[in-house]
This record gives structure tokens, C-alpha cells and sequence, in this order.
């Protein structure tokens, strides 16, 4: 049977502003398959063009990509060194399409622990990309969401007046990526089902789903899906 087409069963007046995806499964597929856990790396980057241009395609404004957690330092060694290589070869090709694509490169997380060389080739994507506007692609790298309240409240006490107290509208303004929408769709791959920190203040009403699929095996049509799925939500907010 041949697989349905959500694509055209889409609302377009209810595409979701903000998509966050925790895109895991990379070693599983290619450990499964013989192959190194560093090709499943390589071939869950290879996803991430095909399906920008999908995302930019509904309508989608922002995409977030749980690319790094803080947690996965704690991996062997030779898989962060390969990681952050990886990455950086990621930005310094696709740099030039990204550009050409009127896509916004952006990044959520701390840079300071990162490679220099890194650092370097992130920051040059965000400011070669600054003027794009049709759609934003947020990188969350060495992201971890208790980090990211802890910095919040930090540099929120930095600032304070006197008598001064914290405020759920003001708590947003102290995050790292203070100008993006809150989440209204997270995406998690390869049949794991919990959040592993990420952005836990902006994903407070989100719908979530969890996929079977191993990431590199990701395709525009699963995102269709899951979107369907999303459409096929009630969201409440807490109202009737
Ligand atoms: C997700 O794939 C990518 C990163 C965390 C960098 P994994 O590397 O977690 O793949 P599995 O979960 O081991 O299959
Ligand atoms: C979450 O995946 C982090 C990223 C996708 C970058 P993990 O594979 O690290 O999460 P756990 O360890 O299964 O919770
Ligand atoms: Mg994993």
C-alpha cells in the first residue's frame, strides 16, 4: 500500500509556529546496519537539509534541533571530538545554501565550552544568515534546559532592583533565545519517549510526538505526519 499523503491533508491555516525535534536514533541506525555510530551522526545531518526546505515549504517559522545536550559530554571522548567536528563541517558547507535559502541560523545553548574552531564557524553562519527571514533554524547545541533556567535566574539577579520579583513574563526574557516563540509541536525520534532537558520552559504547552522512526531515517513525509497529528489535537491551554 502506498504511504498516505498527509501533505495534502494539511490545514494550512494551523501549521505550527515553532517545531522542536529531538533527533535521536543515529547510533542505533547505523549500528544496526554494521556501520560506525559516527556514520549515523554523519547521516542524520545529511536530513537536515531536505527537510528545511519541507518545514519552509508549510510555513513553519521556527525549527529547533537538539543537536548537542549537556548530558552528552559525558559520552566516550572520540564521539564528542567527532560530534563537534562533524558539526563544524556542517556549518562551513552548508553555509552558502543556508544563505542562498533565506534561511536564519541561530543557536540556543552556551558556545563558551565549544572548540574554538566551533565557535568561530557558528558565529560566522549567524551573522552571514542575520538578514534571512523565511524561516529560522535554531541549533541547540550544548543545550540543556535546567541550564538554561539556572543562567535565566542568574542574570535576571545580576540586573534586579532593589525590590524587584521574578514574573513568568518576565522569566522569558532571560532566556537564551529570548524572541522565540514557545513550542507548540516537539518531535522525538527513534521511540524513546521523554524530553532529556530540552527546552523545558518553552515546551510547557506543547503537543508532543514520539516517532518510531531513527533519525536518519527521517523524511519530509514523517514530518507531514506528525503535523497531521498535531492538527488533529485539541489544544486547551488550561481553558475550555
Ligand atoms: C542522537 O543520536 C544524536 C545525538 C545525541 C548527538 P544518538 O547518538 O543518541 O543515537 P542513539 O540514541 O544512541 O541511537
Ligand atoms: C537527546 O538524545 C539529545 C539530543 C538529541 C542531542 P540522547 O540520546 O542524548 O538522550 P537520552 O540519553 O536517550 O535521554
Ligand atoms: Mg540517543
Amino acid at each position: 500500500m502506498a504511504p498516505k499523503d498527509y501533505k495534502s491533508l494539511l490545514d494550512p491555516a494551523r501549521i505550527p509556529a515553532h517545531v522542536a525535534i529531538i533527533m535521536d536514533g543515529n547510533g542505533r541506525w547505523a549500528t544496526r546496519r554494521g556501520l560506525s555510530r559516527m556514520e549515523g551522526h554523519r547521516r542524520g545531518a545529511e536530513v537536515v537539509e531536505s527537510l528545511m526546505d519541507a518545514a519552509m515549504d508549510l510555513g513553519i517559522r521556527v525549527v529547533s534541533l537538539y543537536a548537542f545536550s549537556t548530558e552528552n559530554w559525558s559520552r566516550p571522548r572520540a564521539e564528542v571530538q567527532g560530534l563537534w567536528k562533524l558539526l563544524g563541517y556542517f556549518f562551513e558547507s552548508r553555509i552558502e545554501t543556508l544563505k542562498k535559502r533565506g534561511i536564519q541560523v541561530r543557536h540556543t545553548g552556551s558556545l563558551a565550552q565549544l572548540p574554538a574552531s566551533t565557535q568561530e564557524v557558528i558565529a560566522r553562519s549567524i551573522r552571514e544568515t542575520r538578514r534571512n527571514r523565511k524561516i529560522i533554524l535554531n541549533f541547540c547545541l550544548n543545550y540543556g534546559g535546567r541550564q538554561e533556567l539556572v543562567d535565566a535566574v542568574n542574570s535576571w539577579a545580576g540586573r534586579r532592583g532593589a525590590k524587584e520579583t521574578m514574573t513568568v513574563a518576565k522569566m522569558g526574557r532571560f532566556l537564551y533565545s529570548p524572541d522565540l516563540p514557545d513550542v507548540d509541536l516537539l518531535i522525538r525520534t527513534s521511540g524513546e519517549y521523554r524530553i532529556s532537558n530540552f527546552l523545558l520552559w518553552q515546551i510547557a504547552y506543547a503537543e508532543l510526538v514520539f516517532t518510531k522512526v531513527l533519525w536518519p531515517d527521517f523524511r519530509p513525509r514523517h514530518l507531514y505526519r506528525t503535523i497531521y497529528e498535531y492538527q488533529t489535537r485539541e489544544r486547551r491551554f488550561g481553558g475550555l
